[in-house]
């Protein structure tokens, strides 16, 4: 099967490919800047950004400042071609702010989950920029549509469909996360479609949820999908952003070391079973001061651990106090390889 290519509102890749927005700095300008090149979709995630100094007295500023610098970056890597996009996170306290500056930078495409993105068309305006919502059930796409439909007459441009066997969190309760077969991306390909036609909108369906190959996309294309969005699988490579004796527990890691557990997003997220994550099974709260109330609903004296120091340490290599996200397909990490040993595979 040829692969097609990917539109996008304006824009265009192709192939139908999203590298997706993981954070803590693992979706950064280099791996989207390299994705861009090869022909897909480059998306920064805007989570976790800033120097956690700088951010300790000024986390909106801060974060701003280093996006600004990573679209910057991403852009002059790319000679600016290709459609470059950010990730934000409806979750974090800075979510207007972060949006504001990328429209501001005339970024292509963004793309929000982790809560309902429901304000995102009045952070944009006018501008051309395409708006993907992230999804988990037609439920959820109805209510946004009627809000953006009513509020902005806004219509979203794409809509990326997040199983409940993907990486980081998830918008499933965790029954649905023990029987996937009652959520399967089959079931939810049928309720997203009936709702976009509901509307009357015919935008491209993006799968996202255990892509590793080829074939693994020749599948969702099959299943009517336009193509697909990759994370786990990404952060085997050498662009991504994250220290070698991380990715080498990703390396190592098998099925049987995925597990679900609260985040202080207040979402399940799927996880390795690492140091960090032990101590949480078994109860403990770690010592932590908040450093910057990146998340609207965390309660530090509540909540075991600070994801947003984990997810740093993870990006540093602090296998003891890393959190790591996984999707259930970790095991297709087999080593590290160069993103463009994936790529040539498409061709
Ligand atoms: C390490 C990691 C970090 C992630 N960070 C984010 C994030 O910052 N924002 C977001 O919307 N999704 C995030 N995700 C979810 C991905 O965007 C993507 O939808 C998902 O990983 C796709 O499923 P897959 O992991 O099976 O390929 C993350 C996933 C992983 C594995």
């Amino acid at each position: 099967m040829n692969l097609p290519e990917l539109k996008i509102r304006h824009l265009r890749a192709m192939y139908p490919v999203i590298q997706a927005g993981m954070g803590v700095r693992v979706g950064n300008s280099n791996l989207a800047s390299e994705t861009i090149k090869l022909g897909g979709y480059g998306t920064i995630a805007s989570v976790g950004l800033g120097d956690i100094e700088k951010s300790k007295t000024d986390f909106i500023q801060e974060s701003n400042r280093v996006l600004i610098d990573e679209i910057r970056r991403a852009r002059k890597l790319t000679e600016s071609e290709g459609s470059l996009g950010i990730n934000a996170m409806v979750a974090m306290s800075n979510y207007e702010e972060i949006n504001r500056a990328a429209v501001a930078e005339g970024i292509d495409f963004i793309i929000s989950g982790a809560g309902l993105p429901i304000s995102l068309p009045e952070y944009v305006e006018n501008a051309n920029i395409a708006l993907i919502p992230v999804i988990s059930s037609g439920r959820a796409l109805n209510v946004l549509l009627s809000a953006w439909k009513r509020k902005y007459n806004r219509a979203p441009d794409a809509v990326i469909v997040e199983g409940a066997k993907c990486g980081g969190h998830l918008g499933f309760t965790l029954k649905q996360i023990e029987h996937t077969d009652t959520c399967s991306m089959e079931i939810l390909f049928t309720e997203i479609k009936e709702v976009l036609k509901s509307f009357g909108y015919n935008v491209p369906v993006l799968a996202a949820e255990e892509v590793a190959s080829r074939e693994d996309i020749e599948k969702f294309l099959k299943m009517g999908y336009d193509g697909v969005q990759i994370g786990t699988f990404f952060i085997g490579t050498e662009e991504a952003g994250m220290d070698i004796k991380s990715k080498e527990v990703y390396v190592k890691a098998r099925k049987k070391d995925v597990v679900i557990i609260k985040s202080p997003v207040g979402l399940p997220v799927r996880v390795l079973k690492t140091p960090l994550v032990e101590r949480v099974l078994a109860g403990k709260k770690e010592k932590f001061s908040c450093p910057y109330h990146c998340l609207r609903t965390c309660n530090p004296s509540k909540v075991p651990f600070c994801i947003a120091k984990a997810l740093l340490a993870t990006w540093a290599g602090d296998v003891e106090n890393g959190l790591y996200m996984t999707g259930c397909n970790v095991e297709s990490i087999k080593k590290i390889i160069k993103l463009e040993t994936f790529f040539d595979t498409l061709k």
